[in-house]
């Protein structure tokens, strides 16, 4: 990744900071943008402007450059400006990581209230395809070549009960991916998207995501979830870390997958492909 510009939504804490450390530490310079800040109907704990800077501080002790700013992506025009700042103060930008997203209301589709469903479409949907207007017109400038990664989910392949905005929203992502290979093709940009099962992250590691795989319990702690997180993979492990979709955005990133372009990639312990029997 040496001389190239990487931007990456979410960056403040979880997978979008391991992905700038990850890219950083092979020689990618990186602009960084998040919310750092709360979300209505989110009840996790929300990314803070300190975690933001604290990305900031790794990737520069690591030696390399880093623009951050502050933005929501259901903004386009502040998401935008901030890029532009970004790409003006590094000179260049050749992948777009768009990784921002949100989990809130756990419950049956028919219950689901506007509030829930509209934020959810505006920040992982919407707020995606924001990214990729923002940041595709850099790529192509910078010629030739590029990639862009998007993250969505194993719900952007499966329809996990409970969370319809989500897998609607990350079904979603992987049209935007789809859709984007074919046009960038001609400028050999390549486009994928990231499909991870369960990542160790305040995501999912808070009560309020637990009811998603123990809607048993009225209160259920995640670590009433674990053994639930861990049968849905075909390897009995619950959960990925973060370091696991890092090397994965990495290689979709360079020019080690030169080839690869319009590929749904999971990284999910076999999650998206699993046999339950009979
Ligand atoms: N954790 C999981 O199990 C899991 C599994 C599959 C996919 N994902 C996806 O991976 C991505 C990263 O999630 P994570 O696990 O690191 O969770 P996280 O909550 O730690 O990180 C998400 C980041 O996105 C930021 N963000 C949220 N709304 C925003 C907005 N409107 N504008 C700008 N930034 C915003 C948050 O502030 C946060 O820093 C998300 O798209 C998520 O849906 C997560």
């Amino acid at each position: 990744m040496d001389g190239k510009a990487v931007f990456i939504t979410g960056a403040a804490r979880g997978q979008g900071r391991a992905h700038a450390i990850r890219l950083a530490g092979e020689g990618a310079d990186i602009i960084a943008t998040d919310i750092a800040g709360p979300v209505d109907t989110v009840t996790y704990a929300a990314a803070t402007e300190d975690e933001l800077a604290e990305t900031v501080r790794q990737v520069e002790a690591i030696g390399r450059r880093i623009f951050s700013f502050t933005a929501d992506i259901r903004h386009y025009n502040a998401l935008k400006r901030g890029l532009d700042e970004g790409v003006t103060q590094l000179g260049r930008l050749d992948v777009l990581v768009a990784n921002a997203g949100i989990l809130n209301a756990v419950m049956p589709s028919w219950e689901l209230d506007e509030t829930n469903w509209q934020t959810m479409i505006d920040i992982n949907l919407t707020g995606t395809w924001h990214a990729c207007k923002a940041a595709v017109p850099h790529i192509i400038d910078q010629g030739p070549g590029g990639a862009v990664i998007l993250i969505s989910s194993t719900a952007g392949l499966r329809g996990i009960p409970g969370i319809v905005h989500y897998n609607a929203a990350k079904h979603g992502v992987l049209g935007i991916a789809r859709t984007l290979a074919n046009e960038l093709a001609p400028h050999k940009i390549r486009v994928n998207s990231v499909h991870p099962t369960n990542v160790r992250t305040v995501m999912i590691e808070n009560e309020s995501s637990a009811r998603i795989y123990r809607p048993d319990l009225d209160n259920p702690t995640f670590e009433d979830a674990v053994p639930a997180l861990a049968n849905i993979n075909m390897w009995d492990v619950p959960y990925l870390e973060a370091d696991d979709v890092a090397n994965a955005v990495l290689w979709l990133a360079s020019d080690e997958s030169r080839y690869v372009t319009g590929v749904a990639l999971p990284v999910d312990l076999g999650m998206s492909m699993k046999y339950s029997g009979a």
